[in-house]
């Protein structure tokens, strides 16, 4: 017989949420013993209105995920760049939080999924919660905000059927040439991590960093796994999937628990200010990476993560990231999605969390904080006592801080729904120097799962596929059109016939022959 396993909390004499007493946690209060139940039942009353309110929205994407502190430290020295306090000397360290997901899955979904995962970190700095929200990819699907929604639209559900569609999925990727060299990297052999421990991450957007003599450099974020890569086939993965849907989880948790904490190294790419308007390639779209050759990475530090989260929806489920969580020495680019991103997550969080989310102890700054925004549902702490309300006043309240401006960001041009395809219309180059990288064997695996996740989308669409990977380069377009048992030739004169043709035309044609 096994010894029942011991509880490390001390006893804890059952209540009611205010403080009362539950006498009876088995027997609801009735009228004589094979009575109705009755009102004055509180406790009955109370467990069953909180129960029902257990559950928050999930997160619109990114919602199945596994969060763990961390402690981040400075190796190098980067002073030169930026002013934040988070840098600025080698050797300081600072506490952390992060939380990785997948993008398309619900609650529920399964970790090893083909997918891209997203690398969401928020580090408690001195100045403030500078939030870190990448994915496991160094460039994304989209150039303009306006699709965002629709890009989720297409990998979720379908409306009628309730399921995931590759039809809507490949419709939509296919239908958007600038999609093409995420599509290829998430079809890829690093498209299903075999745990989060063991993938890079990336800032992805360019930001901006600011340094004490007030000047702005670009910048690129990078983070690289100190496990390895790992990855799964899909084979692999889908044999995980039918013993174990918590893989990552269970694998993060396990290693942090037993000691073996996961650590990462933080590279920058820098670009100085002026070097934006000469480069070959648009330096804030998002689905162009810079070339290493240009501006190398440059070590900046490491995290390691070392503490599980003691209770998952405190910590993982309420933690809440924002871009727009930034601190003085780091800061935004031209780059239209993370544009929309600064105003789209804080707003997506008041819904989801509550206008006081940042008082929920992992969203919580571990500085003082005096924003002047007072009351609200959820409000605690003392919500500024009896300060006076408004500034400008005569008691040096809310004073703001003009030593933290940062030099002006010249715009200029005139308002219009610009149309970036006018402006760079290289879809492809990345992508195909990517290819060229690839071994014959990760050539195969990124032919065998494209078919594998095209499963039964309409023929037009595979065909318009075959035609994108061929622009790219012929023995991409060959070797998924073999994989999808078609021919490269078809799939040329099956243009003609494409629904989407005249949306497919903003393309160079000639890139199809
Ligand atoms: C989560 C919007 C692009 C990484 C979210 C959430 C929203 C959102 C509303 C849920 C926020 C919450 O409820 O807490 C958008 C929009 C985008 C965009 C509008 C483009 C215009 C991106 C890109 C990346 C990214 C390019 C990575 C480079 C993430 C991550 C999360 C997330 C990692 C989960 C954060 C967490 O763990 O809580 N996104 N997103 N998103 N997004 Fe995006």
């Amino acid at each position: 017989m096994t010894d029942t396993p011991k509880c490390p909390y001390s006893g804890t004499p059952l209540t009611m949420s205010n403080g009362a007493p539950v006498i009876d946690n088995q027997n609801s209060l009735t009228a004589g013993a094979r009575g109705p139940l009755l009102a004055q039942d509180l406790w009955l009353n109370e467990k069953l209105a909180d129960f029902a309110r257990e559950v928050i929205p999930e997160r619109r994407m990114h919602a199945k995920g596994s969060g763990a502190f961390g402690t981040f430290t400075v190796t190098h020295d980067i002073t030169k760049y930026t002013r934040a306090k988070i840098f600025s000397e080698v050797g300081k360290k600072t506490e952390m939080f992060a939380r990785f997901t997948t993008v398309a899955g619900e609650r529920g979904a399964a970790d090893a999924e083909r997918d891209i995962r997203g690398f969401a970190l928020k580090f408690y700095t001195e100045e403030g919660n500078w939030d870190m929200v990448g994915n496991n990819t160094p460039v994304f699907f989209l150039r303009d905000p306006r699709k965002f929604p629709d890009l989720n639209k297409a990998v979720k559900r379908d409306p009628k059927t309730n399921m995931r569609s590759a039809t809507n999925n490949w419709d939509f990727w296919t239908l958007l040439p600038e999609a093409f060299h995420q599509v290829t990297i998430v079809m890829s052999d690093r498209g299903i991590p075999k745990s989060y421990r063991h993938m890079h991450g990336f800032g992805s957007h360019t930001y901006s960093f600011i340094n004490a003599d007030n000047e702005r450099f670009w910048v690129k974020f990078h983070f690289r796994t100190q496990q390895g890569i790992k990855n799964l086939t899909n084979e692999e993965a889908e044999k995980i999937i039918g013993q174990d849907r918590e893989s990552h989880q269970k694998d993060l948790f396990e290693a942090i628990e037993h000691g073996d904490f996961p650590k990462w190294k933080m590279y920058v790419q820098i670009m100085p200010e002026a070097d934006a308007d000469k480069v070959p390639y648009h330096p804030f779209d998002l689905t162009k990476v810079w070339p290493k050759g240009d501006y190398p990475l440059i070590e900046v530090g490491e995290f390691e993560l070392n503490k599980n989260p003691e209770n998952f929806f405190l910590d993982v489920e309420q933690s809440a990231f924002a871009p727009s969580n930034l601190v003085p020495g780091i800061s935004v680019s031209p780059d239209r999605m993370l544009q929309a991103r600064l105003f789209n997550y804080a707003d997506a969080q008041r819904y989801r969390l509550g206008v006081n989310r940042n008082q929920i102890p992992v969203n919580a700054p571990r500085c003082p904080v005096y924003s002047n925004h007072r009351d609200g549902q959820g409000r605690v702490g003392d919500n500024y006592g009896g300060r006076p309300h408004y500034e400008p006043n005569s008691f040096n309240q809310w004073q703001e801080q003009p030593q933290y401006a940062e030099p002006p960001l010249k715009i200029s041009g005139d308002a219009k729904q610009w149309d970036f395809r006018e402006d760079d219309s290289d879809y492809f180059s990345q992508p195909r120097a990517l290819f060229n990288l690839m071994t014959d064997e990760q050539k195969q695996a990124l032919f065998d799962n494209t078919a594998g996740a095209m499963g039964d989308a309409l023929d037009f669409i595979k065909y318009r596929h075959i035609r994108n990977c061929h622009a790219c380069h012929p023995d991409y377009g060959m070797g998924v059109a073999k994989a999808l048992g078609m021919t490269v030739e078809d799939a040329i004169k099956a243009y003609d016939t494409d629904p989407a043709k005249h949306l497919a035309s903003c393309l160079n044609p000639k890139d199809f022959m």
